[in-house]
């Protein structure tokens, strides 16, 4: 029997006004490679927030490595599963060091006090 590192059931996210994501089911197993393909806005972007708890959705379920996600991406990570973004996601209200803080895992965030010095040491 194939060991199933993600499963979506019947996934469907809407946002206000846009249905982006239609019941959507689909498996990967250990060691398989997948290409999604699909137009602009077809829901490739959201399909994969769901998968990794970014996003949570409207119905249908998330099942990572046996276990069921109910959104939060360090629990998916956890699971195995993490996302490399299409986008960069910069905060633009934000400074340089405040992105970089964020963007770190929270176990390796520097004391706020020393958040702007370590991001000097880093750029
Ligand atoms: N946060 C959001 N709020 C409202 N609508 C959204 C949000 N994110 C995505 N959508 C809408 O959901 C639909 C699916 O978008 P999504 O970004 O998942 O598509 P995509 O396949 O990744 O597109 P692209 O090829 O352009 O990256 C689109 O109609 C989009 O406008
Ligand atoms: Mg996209």
């Amino acid at each position: 029997m194939k060991t199933l590192s993600l499963e979506l059931k019947g996934v469907s996210k809407y946002f206000p006004g846009v249905r982006a994501l239609d019941k959507v089911s689909f498996d990967v197993a250990a060691g398989e490679i997948h290409g999604l393909v699909g137009e602009n806005g077809a829901g490739k972007s959201t399909l994969m927030g769901v998968a990794s708890g970014a996003l949570i959705p409207t119905e249908g379920e998330v099942i990572l490595a046996g276990t069921r996600l109910n959104g939060g991406t360090e629990t998916a990570r956890d699971l195995g599963l993490a996302i490399v973004r299409q986008e960069p996601s910069l905060m633009p209200d934000l400074t340089v060091a405040e992105n970089m803080y964020v963007g770190l895992p929270p176990e390796q965030r520097p004391s706020p006090a020393r958040a702007s010095r370590v991001t000097d040491d880093i750029l």
